[in-house]
């Protein structure tokens, strides 16, 4: 679904980020992107929808390669959640502002309605339609910036940090989302610092930061690998950490 080829990219005058990434996400698989504070996860996905550049390597979704297409091109493709989105809302009311992409596609206001409505539902918003985002909560507010994403039904999904600050309920919410998208056949980039909910959510790690050349791994790789960890500087989840304490005496 989402292949990267040999991605480098370095910001002016600053040292590689990454060189030589590979990385592929298939149809229904959470890819966890993980690394210290300024590892370069951002700046990844901002060469996933066009915002950035790479150096080399190339895109692609599909098998098609974003490479030289526009980033409202790439947006119809792949849809992002940016850290804090709750911040970038600025319609009057919840449906408009879900219905604001739908119809730059120049999609008929019939299916845009549908296409709202599904969305608001998806998100746990479908008694909020009517409210302005302002009035809303942060989750709220958040969830209406992932349901403006849904609502332009992307084959791939990024999310910079969607879990954080959110409580139980409403992590268990976005859980809910993130699963039904993956039955949908969706590929999912997952930034998190949060390894409990990478473990719980993800199938494969790429750790960006750690000195080496960022690979793949399997979920149960990466958790399994203490030095790698290390250099991520990640802590391992509790059910590893418990598992390390062996059986009690
Ligand atoms: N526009 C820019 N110009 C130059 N350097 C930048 C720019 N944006 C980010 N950087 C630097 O690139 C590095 C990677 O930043 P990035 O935001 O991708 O990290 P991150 O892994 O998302 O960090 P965090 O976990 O704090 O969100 C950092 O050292 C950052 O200061
Ligand atoms: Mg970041």
């Amino acid at each position: 679904m989402l292949t990267l080829t040999d991605l480098s990219f370095a910001y002016p005058s600053q040292g590689p980020l990454f060189a030589g990434l590979n990385a592929q996400v298939g149809a229904g698989e959470v890819l966890a992107v993980v690394g210290r504070n300024g590892a370069g996860k951002s700046t990844l996905l901002r060469l996933l929808n066009g915002l950035l550049r790479p150096d080399t390597g190339e895109v692609a979704v599909r098998g098609r390669s974003t490479d030289g297409l526009k980033v409202h091109e790439i947006a119809r493709d792949i849809g992002t959640l940016f850290q804090m989105p709750e911040q970038q809302l600025f319609a009057a009311r919840v449906q408009e502002e879900v219905a604001f992409g739908p119809r730059q596609l120049r999609i008929p206001d019939a299916e845009v309605k549908s296409r709202v409505d599904q969305a608001l539902q998806q998100t746990f918003l479908g008694d909020q339609a009517q409210r302005h985002p302002l009035d809303l909560s942060m989750a709220e507010r958040r969830f209406t910036a992932l349901a403006s994403i849904l609502a332009m039904h992307p084959a791939v999904l990024l999310l910079d940090e969607p879990q954080r600050g959110l409580d139980r309920r409403w992590t268990e919410r976005l859980e809910t989302i993130i699963a039904n998208e993956r039955e949908a056949g969706k590929a999912v980039v997952l930034i998190c610092h949060d390894m409990d909910f990478v473990d719980r959510n993800a199938q494969s790690v790429l750790a960006l930061g750690t000195g080496e050349t960022p690979v793949v791994q399997t979920v149960e790789d990466f958790f399994s690998d203490p030095h790698l960890l290390r250099r991520a500087h990640v802590d391992p989840p509790g059910r590893i950490r418990l598992a390390s304490l062996g059986p009690s005496q």
